[in-house]
């Protein structure tokens, strides 16, 4: 009796995910692997990917298009909460992870299969993220991550694999760990694993060196409805196109590069570089929009929910009550957050320079020093006498 008898496997066509194939078969007696890659905007060759899922022993290898998905369902949402990990990580990798789950939970349930499996080791954020996001949405499903459990070095994967036809890594495989889709590029280990150590520039795609970026700056307009970004200057434009077409405009000004230690969920801290030009830029934009479009308490305690949020998302929380429900708070918040911001980028920096909005609470005549001043000064001694009542009495004792 093996594990289970068809499993969905995660699949991203790089070694251990291709190991877990005749793992799966030859140690846990699966009987059938059927393969899911997820395309998250990765940018790699999905179709060799496919075939080299087949030629590692996979029944059935499928392709999930979610890129549009990813961006509606689980990047806007986390722009609308301004979610950033730690205050700084805009959580890409973390945002991709429900969905795949997603993906692999309507595959098995569509071909019959009783466990998903994926490729994640134990020491990280995702198998936690998969596990999680996999048991919310299908309880009654399996789990099994091979690679939590083989105990295999990366030169006894690689063997393994030759066994069953995997070939080796052609070129000598890069030193680091990367992560790539739509909205960032996760990289760590390597040199990176000290962090006394600068990263070394060519780890970087997305973003420009400062001394290779434009002597100009670049103005740009991102448009908002809803708290939800449509626009790039002044034209419409559809969730994927809006964000590739804004790393570029980012990236080349060397905007988007974190380099953190951060806290994993399992206790482990761990040095992550990130690049993730739009994801910043984004979420600077949206939040100032809503400096001008909240009121003062919204966007105060906005702010904690803000941070559970992002901890939800990190966590590996998304389908969860909690979740669920601080989505109905910022839905609520974000219905009057439409509206226009200017951003100049250069050198590095992403800077908003200008905003408008129809529902715009700055109002010109209380807030001017100039002569046409409505605000009543009268009014602010009364009030002072109140508010600094209980702090007066405190001094008298
Ligand atoms: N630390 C990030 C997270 O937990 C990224 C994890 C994947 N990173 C990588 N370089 N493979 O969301």
């Amino acid at each position: 009796m093996g594990r289970a008898k068809k499993v969905v496997l995660a699949y991203s066509g790089g070694v251990d995910t291709s190991v877990c194939i005749p793992y799966l078969k030859q140690e846990w007696g699966v009987e059938e692997v059927i393969t899911l890659a997820a395309d998250l905007g990765q940018g790699d060759e999905l179709e060799a990917v496919r075939e080299k899922a087949l030629k590692s022993g996979a029944s059935e290898s499928l392709i999930a298009d979610v890129k549009d998905s990813f961006i509606q369902e689980y990047v806007f949402p986390a722009i609308q909460a301004n979610a950033l990990y730690e205050q700084r990580y805009p959580l890409g990798t973390a945002l991709a992870r429900p969905l795949i789950a997603k993906a692999l939970v309507e595959a098995a349930n569509k071909y019959g299969a009783d466990a998903i499996a994926h490729g994640c080791t134990g020491k990280g954020n995702d198998q936690v993220r998969f596990d999680v996001s996999v048991a919310a949405l299908n309880p009654h499903l399996k789990i099994l991550a091979p690679a939590r459990e083989w105990g295999m070095s990366r030169e006894e994967t690689i063997a393994y694999g030759e066994r069953f036809g995997i070939p080796s890594p052609v070129k000598k495989s890069s030193p680091y760990s990367i992560d790539k889709n739509l909205v960032v590029r996760s990289i760590e280990a390597g040199v990176l694993e000290d962090p006394t150590v600068e990263p070394p520039e060519e780890i970087y795609e997305m973003t420009k060196a400062i001394a290779n970026t434009p002597n100009e700056p670049e103005y740009i307009d991102i448009g908002f409805t809803k708290g939800i970004p449509t626009a790039l200057n002044g034209t419409s434009k559809n969730p994927v196109e809006l964000i590739t077409q804004l790393n570029k405009l980012a990236g080349n000004h060397g905007v988007g590069r974190i380099d953190m230690i951060e806290n994993r969920l399992v206790g482990i801290k761990s040095r992550e570089i990130y690049e993730s030009p739009a994801m910043v830029v984004l979420i600077q934009a949206h939040r100032d929009l809503e400096s001008l479009t909240l009121t003062a308490d919204v966007t105060h305690y906005k702010r904690g929910i803000e941070e559970t949020y992002s901890q939800i998302i990190y966590n590996g929380l998304w389908y969860s009550p909690l979740k669920a429900a601080l989505d109905g708070f910022i839905g609520q918040t974000q219905e009057r957050v439409s509206g226009n911001i200017r951003v100049k980028l250069f050198k590095g920096n992403a800077t908003i320079v200008g905003r408008e909005s129809q529902h715009s609470l700055y109002t010109p005549d209380l807030a001017t020093y100039g002569a046409d001043d409505k605000f009543n000064h009268q009014a602010a001694e009364g009030f002072i006498y109140v508010w600094g009542l209980p702090t007066r009495i405190w001094a008298q004792r």
